[in-house]
């Protein structure tokens, strides 16, 4: 087949709304309207695009009138157009397309698609950009915040003869809540559901689940902002006036629950009794909307769940259920009117992101009987979730309990010393009915085991593990020749979902489960390879805004909890500038910019205050130092002082991204003092024999950095504080450093995630390999071989010698060594965007093979898929690149010939898509336009290509003969 098809044209795809697909229910008011391009033809790249905005469909055909026309636009680079029309109105479905037009031959082509708003719009978060909101008087919320008075437990819970206890952990039961209503006569157009909740909710229309988000409205500041989400519930509404019902369960979760890890009592952080409010709106076929609210007209009691808890888990008692109760015709005469806190709504936002979702269920590997009537049940993976489990014939009274544990001891029990104070059990009373399916719904638990308790018999297809987390779209795969680095990538990637539960929470299982900043910063670059993170953490970056201190500072927990060290740290505070940034850099959305810069000036200038003379030893708040490293300590004025000048010189770039120049300077001129103020302070250099400053080589001179510490270097170098020529003399050093350690690492949370990446940068990506392929602690592979599936939080949190280390902090799926997944994807498989590019505009596709045999990754970016696959075969390499229209790329072939090289099985000529650039230590550079791209190579393994300087040559010498054969590589299909 031959000659471009239609669909091989260039065409918008990939659709989204503030980075979300189709969103129900958004508040901002000049939302991102964005998309993707593909195209199978080389150099088919955009000359421009026009976005219109109607309220139907049939207002963006040919001859409407959209309510919003962007005119035709000749932004070649742009991926998305902020909507700057007239004020959108809440409550309204807008549809939206966009038309591409070709830059080359071709006709435009367009895609469509729409976004909904949801009770109320947000007021502009710019004003300069964002158009002015009239938001319509009294047209806004109307319900009421709801609850029910908690019930006497310790009486109503009372065990029976012969009972033992309930363990309660002194929290109180959900309070239920119901509202029979008739419908609207006639037919209902369209119902919107908008709900919230002070704690956790879930809500049920005429007896269905309403939505399938969990742990609903999600973690934020309660004092700052309460989410609320909106659901499009017009199929369950019956229509013609009879009787609906709406009925909801509310749970203590982050508002009223155990949060944290202080000896706390529940509810010590926003609130004492879970709240709903919520409002359903009919709209009849004329547009008129009849709401039903959360009033005092709601009926309530407490039900089934006595108790539901985030950290203690959650108890059923099927005695107390009352059946039908979400459903029309129940009688509710004998509950309790609900009882009406307050009608306060300022605080609610439109959740900016989505939800937490179950996502996969994982059936069990064994089930192992341990004595009579306890089972443990090996789900094989560790992950944050909970169980479902099938039971027949619950006798009354009769009591199932669930314990989860990531890890079991040599007796094969459960090791739960790691959880602290985590009672992670759940429990299920029976009432005699002859089935039951039991699934908390208001608690999560990290866990790879669960211990049954109660089950004279326990069959494997009765119980499955069910994965929870943020629903972050999956971006990116990588794959490799190795299984132990695919394993890892699978570990990194589990350790991402289990905790990404509405906020990036430092680990799942035990009395934690925070929002700590440098855990964050230093995975994100992994996470955004893995997955869509932008809608995550614009709501995350929100928490970190409400939870800034007084004078400005960042804290080191976000959302910011009382009593939990406040005052920000160094590499953790350093997150509200290093996250918007890079978010900034991946979804090239400057309004991770606008949002963040007033934060960023205020620390980085909190910082100076504290230390006029730049030196960072004045702490603001704690020092974490290095987090964990397992050898000598980094001086923490060392690593504070680099992230005083990183984050100065990133606020630096911020405000030139935003065109404030002055901004600009002034920060780019207090980088340039805090970097002079390190090399003062901490760098000392002696020149080499030869007594020539600067020189580079075995010979030249030799620098030290305070404290001789792998972390040391690996900061000076990966935010550049030392003067170019002397990079490479700290390069040397830090390889001695790994080289003498093994190869190894010894660094923490804050050093591991600039190894890989620094020593490749510097001509060492042998070294960058040994320390990916070691098997010893400290090293990734080691927990791998030694049974993890995530990514534990200590190099050695068990070792065949010393069995577990210190239980008070010793979890076993924590992401922040994780972050050599970002080098997986950069490194091995070469896919890169280059320094200066945002929005993955210009690759830098540069492989390091090491001795692997392939390797490849593909990467939904905001401007279509790259991928990136290459493969040896005896003495050939062969590289397959894909490059979205609109990008570019620079290409370094590894060859160890470089005359050998053939694209597409002929020798490369410069022309219209590519030309060459020149050569490198072990590489041939080409620069190409967008398309597909297929290398060959002759490459024999001598060493991975080295980083040098490149070679520019306007022609390379070619090898006469016949071109190297190209080879599909087995996955070759997958990476198109
Ligand atoms: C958390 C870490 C966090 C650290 C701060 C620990 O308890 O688990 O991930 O960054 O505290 O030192």
């Amino acid at each position: 087949m031959s000659g471009p098809s239609a669909a091989g044209r260039l065409r918008p795809y990939g659709l989204r709304c503030d980075h979300r697909v189709t969103p129900l229910g958004i508040d901002e008011p000049g939302p991102l309207l964005s998309w993707r391009l593909a195209s199978d033809r080389r150099g088919d790249d955009p000359a421009g695009h026009r976005v219109r905005v109607g309220r139907r469909p049939e207002d963006l055909a040919a001859g409407g009138e959209p309510l919003w026309d962007s005119g035709p636009l000749t932004d070649s680079r742009a991926v998305g157009v902020r909507y700057t029309g007239p004020a959108l109105e809440p409550r309204t479905r807008y549809h939206w397309q966009v038309t591409v037009d070709p830059a080359g031959p071709g006709a435009p082509s367009a895609a469509g698609t729409w976004f909904e708003t949801g009770l109320v719009m947000a007021p502009a978060v710019d004003p300069a950009v964002d158009p002015a909101v009239d938001r319509p008087a009294g047209d806004g919320w109307r319900a009421s915040w709801i609850t029910h008075d908690p019930d006497p437990i310790e009486v109503m819970d009372a065990p029976t003869e012969g009972e033992a206890a309930l363990d309660h952990h002194g929290l109180t039961p959900c309070p239920v809540l119901r509202r029979a209503f008739p419908g609207i006569p006639g037919a209902v157009s369209r119902a919107r559901l908008y709900v919230s909740a002070r704690g956790l909710y879930e809500i049920r229309l005429n007896g269905t689940r309403v939505g399938d988000a969990e742990l609903a409205p999600g973690w934020t500041d309660y004092h700052h902002r309460i989410q609320y989400q909106t659901y499009d519930v017009t199929e369950l509404i019956r229509d013609g006036g009879g009787e609906n019902v709406l009925a909801a369960t509310v749970a203590d979760g982050w508002w009223s629950g155990f949060v944290g890890f202080e000896p706390r009592r529940a509810g010590a952080h926003y609130g004492s009794t879970p709240q709903l409010l919520a409002e359903l709106h009919l709209v009849d076929a004329d547009g008129r909307t009849t709401r039903v609210v959360t009033d005092h007209t709601w009926r309530t009691r407490t039900g089934t769940v006595r108790h539901a808890d985030l950290l203690m888990g959650e108890c059923h008692d099927l005695r107390r259920s009352a059946d039908g109760w979400d459903l029309p015709g129940f009688d509710d005469a004998d509950w309790s009117p609900a009882r009406v806190t307050d009608a306060d709504h300022r605080l609610l936002v439109a959740a900016p992101d989505e939800p937490v979702r179950a996502t996969a269920e994982l059936t069990p590997r064994t089930v192992t009987r341990l004595r009579d009537g306890v089972h443990v049940v090996d789900f094989g993976q560790n992950l944050a979730g909970r169980v479902r489990l099938r039971v027949d014939g619950l006798a009354h009274g009769a009591r199932v309990t669930l314990r989860h544990a990531e890890v079991l001891d040599e007796d094969g029990e459960l090791y739960t010393a790691n959880l602290r104070t985590a009672a992670a059990t759940d429990l299920l009373i029976g009432d005699g009915r002859a089935h039951t399916v039991f699934e908390p719904r208001f608690t999560y638990h990290g866990f790879r085991y669960a211990e049954v308790t109660g089950l004279a018999e326990l069959a494997a297809p009765d119980i499955v593990a069910v994965a929870l987390h943020s629903d972050t779209p999956w971006a990116g795969s990588f794959d490799c020749s190795d299984p132990d680095i695919r394993r890892l990538h699978d570990c990194v990637t589990w350790g991402q979902r289990s905790n990404f539960v509405s906020v990036p929470t430092d680990c799942p299982q035990r009395d934690e489960r925070l929002g700590w900043l440098a855990d964050a910063q230093v995975f994100l670059p992994t996470a955004a390879l893995n997955a869509d993170v932008a809608a995550f953490f614009t709501k995350w970056l929100r928490d970190v805004d409400d939870a800034r201190t007084p004078d400005g500072g960042f804290t080191n927990v976000a959302p910011r909890l009382v009593g939990v060290a406040d005052e920000g740290a160094p590499g953790w505070a350093d997150a509200g500038v290093i996250i918007p940034w890079h978010l900034y850099r991946t979804y090239d959305d400057p309004r991770f910019l606008v949002r963040a810069l007033p934060g960023m000036c205020a620390w980085v200038e909190l910082i100076r205050r504290h230390n006029p003379d730049l030196v960072w030893r004045h702490r603001v708040g704690p020092h974490f130092s290095d987090w964990l490293a397992p050898g000598t300590p980094t001086p923490r004025e060392v690593v504070a002082t680099a992230y005083f000048a990183h984050s100065a010189h990133l606020t630096a770039r911020a405000a030139e991204v935003l065109g404030h120049h002055d901004l600009a300077r002034e920060h780019h001129r207090l980088a340039a003092g805090v970097r002079a103020a390190f090399n003062d302070r901490f760098v000392t250099r002696t020149p080499g024999p030869d007594g020539q400053d600067g020189q580079d080589g075995p010979d030249g001179d030799s620098l030290r950095i305070d404290g001789d510490t792998q972390t040391g270097y690996l900061l000076a170098l990966a935010f550049h504080l030392l003067p170019g020529e002397q990079a490479p003399a700290a390069a040397r050093r830090l390889a001695e450093l790994v080289e003498s350690a093994g190869p190894g690492l010894v660094t923490g949370f804050l050093g591991v995630a600039l190894a890989a990446p620094v020593l490749d940068a510097h001509g060492r990506a042998d070294l960058a390999h040994a320390l990916l392929r070691r098997t010893e602690a400290p090293s990734w592979l080691f927990p791998l071989h030694h049974g993890a599936t995530t990514i534990w939080e200590r190099w050695d949190g068990w070792t065949p010698d010393a069995g577990f280390r210190a239980p008070a902090m010793n979890s076993f799926n924590h992401y922040a060594l994780g972050s050599i997944g970002e080098w997986l994807y950069r490194g091995v498989a070469g896919l890169d965007q280059s320094a200066d590019s945002t929005g993955y505009r210009h690759l830098t596709v540069r492989p390091a093979p090491g001795d692997l045999t392939h390797a490849s990754a593909r990467y939904e970016s905001v401007r279509g898929t790259v991928t990136v696959r290459w493969e040896r075969r005896g003495d050939t390499l062969s590289l397959r690149v894909r490059v979205p229209p609109g990008a570019t790329a620079e290409i370094h072939v590894p060859t160890t010939d470089p005359r050998s090289v053939r694209e597409s099985g002929e020798v490369p000529v410069d022309g219209a898509h590519l030309t060459f650039a020149g050569t490198g230590p072990g590489r041939a550079v080409y620069r190409v336009a967008s398309g597909v791209y297929r290398f060959t190579a002759a490459y024999v393994p001598a060493g991975t290509p080295e980083r040098g300087p490149l070679h520019r040559a306007a022609a390379l010498p070619r090898t006469p003969g016949p071109a190297t054969p190209t080879h599909a590589g087995p996955h070759e299909e997958d990476m198109t």
